[in-house]
């Protein structure tokens, strides 16, 4: 069916941020809405694909048609459900915000302010795209870079260091592109070093550009 190129594979997006708790009544967390994530899992199912959404906390409605859902707060927790649904997918998108850092322990009980200031130490959290590129096997990799600086230079080398099939470069700085905005302004650059560049365009229609260069990819695989 040329109207459904995915039909009967199975994806895996991540979309969103992640919440790192420091008490039970606080978190760190980003400005991640989640809008092109979603797109990209809707888009995949219109074309056929059997997805599943793994997606931190965000105010918009799941797409219809998925596979499965997973709702986790934090990256230690998308972590563990990406683990648990790699070997089930075929194609793996990750356009989720992942915090980098999350608070050392969380404490028991709220904080209570104090005299002074108040250090919070972080540490990292694990990389759960450059996991996957670890064990990629054969499938298809996909990843996303907000940059503000050295663009190209920055894409390339999280393209080569996370063993991506393509990366989506996102210049963040630009007016109307990025977190929380309804257009986005991006690159693709492909571990052929073939780059395209688009124009500002709504989240959905970079959700089409996305597919159309994963039913391209799965298409020179077979
Ligand atoms: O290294 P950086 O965070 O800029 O790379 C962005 C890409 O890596 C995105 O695709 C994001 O979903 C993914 N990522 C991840 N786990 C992290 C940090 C980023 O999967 N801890």
């Amino acid at each position: 069916n040329p109207h459904k190129p995915l039909a009967g594979k199975t994806v895996l997006v991540t979309a969103g941020p992640t919440q790192e708790s420091l008490d039970p009544v606080r978190y760190l967390t980003n400005h991640s809405t989640g809008k092109m994530g979603y797109a990209i899992a809707k888009k995949a199912v219109d074309l056929g694909a059997r997805v599943t959404l793994v997606s931190g906390p965000v105010n918009i409605e799941k797409p219809a048609g998925l596979e499965k859902f997973i709702g986790i707060k934090s990256a230690v927790e998308m972590f563990e459900a990406v683990k648990g649904e790699l070997d089930n997918n075929e194609i793996v998108i990750k356009s989720a915000a992942v915090a980098d850092y999350r608070p050392i322990s969380v404490a028991d009980n709220k904080i209570k302010k104090k005299e002074g200031n108040l250090n919070i130490e972080l540490e990292r959290n694990p990389d759960i795209l450059k996991y996957i590129g670890e064990h990629k096997g054969d499938k298809i990799l996909v990843g996303f870079a907000a940059e503000t600086e050295n663009i190209l230079y920055n894409g390339k080398r999280k393209l080569e260091s996370k063993n991506l099939d393509f990366i989506v470069i996102n210049n963040v700085k630009e007016a109307d592109a990025g977190f929380g905005f309804d257009t986005n302004i991006v690159v693709f650059l492909d571990k052929n070093d073939v780059q395209k560049e688009f124009g500002k365009m709504l989240k959905e229609e970079v959700a089409g550009e996305i597919l159309k260069k994963i039913v391209e990819l799965t298409a020179e695989k077979q």
